[in-house]
């Protein structure tokens, strides 16, 4: 099959399109690269530009009809600068993804993936949250997940298009085979940080929220392999119409799926077990909670193993492995 990834020049997108291309599909990469890396797109058929271009779009199209379905995974994610800058994020996250699902609607590209976020959820009672937790985005990233949401579940109902979101709980690590793995590019993303500081490339690290409700104060997430992530992306694409056979008539054409691994852990457990890995501390320092930061959660139940026949397989010892294999060769690989 031949699949459109939007922000296939990031971290996640890159990593799906080698997980698809392992099992003999095709990808086709669009990116606008105001944070990717074109490096990272390797050597798929690549559009640099932006997802609410139509002409660009008409003429990927035109390229490659047999494009069956598009994965978005393009939005600005990090939550501070959401916080800080709404504006920019509400537009390219919510009023470019508009554009892109009505082009792609008229290209006839009817099956659609999205990368959601568990940031969507509100606090939950123990921090567990299957897909039926209240919804309560806490910042402007998680309020333009929630919208996307939103907005396919009603382009669903019209019974054209039909649409997937997963809702990622906290990626971490990096392709096994190095392909791909975290650009650095301000993503804030803690394993990132980690790694950073054990290179001396950044000076401490810090745990931002030591006061939440948690058994040690910190943070709780599910970090889930990245590679795990991308698998559950190639289940999604290549079981797409079971998915909604096994979802039943009440999903009107949109089914939301939590991607985890079901297991939560502290930020400072995080370090603890990079520590280990690595065999010395860091250089660490507690730190008010970030602009936007929540609690945390990690995800309950088993829809993800019953629609898509899915289940995390890779431990947090083993991302933290794959991170930091992954620091050796970024540098030549991405050339930044
Ligand atoms: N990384 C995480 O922790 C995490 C967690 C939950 C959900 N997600 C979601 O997963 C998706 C991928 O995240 P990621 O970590 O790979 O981020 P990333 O920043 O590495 O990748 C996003 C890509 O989208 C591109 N992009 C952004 N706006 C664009 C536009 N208007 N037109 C074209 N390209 C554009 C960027 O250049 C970048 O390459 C995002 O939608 C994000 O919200 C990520």
């Amino acid at each position: 099959m031949k699949i459109l990834i939007t922000g296939g020049a990031g971290y996640i997108g890159s990593t799906i399109g080698s997980a698809l291309e392992d099992r003999g599909h095709e990808t086709v990469v669009l990116d606008s690269l105001v944070v990717g890396h074109r490096a990272l797109a390797r050597n798929r058929p690549f559009y640099e530009g932006d997802i609410a271009d139509g002409q660009l779009l008409a003429r990927i199209f035109g390229e490659h009809p047999d494009i069956e379905c598009a994965v978005h995974c393009a939005a600005l994610i990090s939550v501070p600068e959401s916080v800080e800058h709404p504006y920019d994020y509400y537009v390219n996250n919510v009023g470019k993804t508009l554009e892109l699902f009505r082009n792609l609607d008229d290209l006839g590209c009817r099956k659609l993936v999205f990368s959601s976020s568990a940031s969507v959820y509100g606090e939950a009672p123990g921090f567990l949250v299957d897909e039926s937790a209240a919804l309560a985005p806490e910042s402007p990233y998680a309020r333009t997940k929630m919208i996307v949401e939103m907005l396919m579940e009603d382009m669903c109902k019209t019974g054209d298009v039909r649409g997937i979101s997963l809702r990622y709980f906290n990626p971490v690590g990096a392709d096994p085979e190095l392909r791909s793995g975290p650009h650095g590019k301000a993503t804030g993303q803690v394993l990132g940080m980690l790694v950073d500081v054990a290179m001396g490339r950044r000076p401490v690290f810090n745990i931002t929220g030591t006061d939440w409700p948690t058994r040690d104060g910190t943070g709780v997430r599910d970090y889930i392999h990245v590679w795990d992530l991308a698998q559950a992306h190639v289940k999604a694409i290549e079981g797409f119409d079971r998915v909604f056979e096994l979802a039943g008539d009440r999903s009107q054409g949109h089914v939301v799926i939590n991607l985890g691994t079901g297991l939560g852990v502290t930020v400072k457990e995080l370090v603890d077990a990079f520590e280990k890995a690595i065999g010395h501390e860091i250089a660490k320092a507690d730190a008010p909670p970030r602009p936007g930061d929540t609690a945390g959660a990690y995800v309950s139940g088993d829809l993800a193993e019953r629609l898509l026949g899915w289940r995390a397989t890779l431990s947090v010892q083993q991302a933290i492995v794959d991170a930091l294999r992954w620091s050796k060769v970024r540098e030549e690989i991405l050339g930044d």
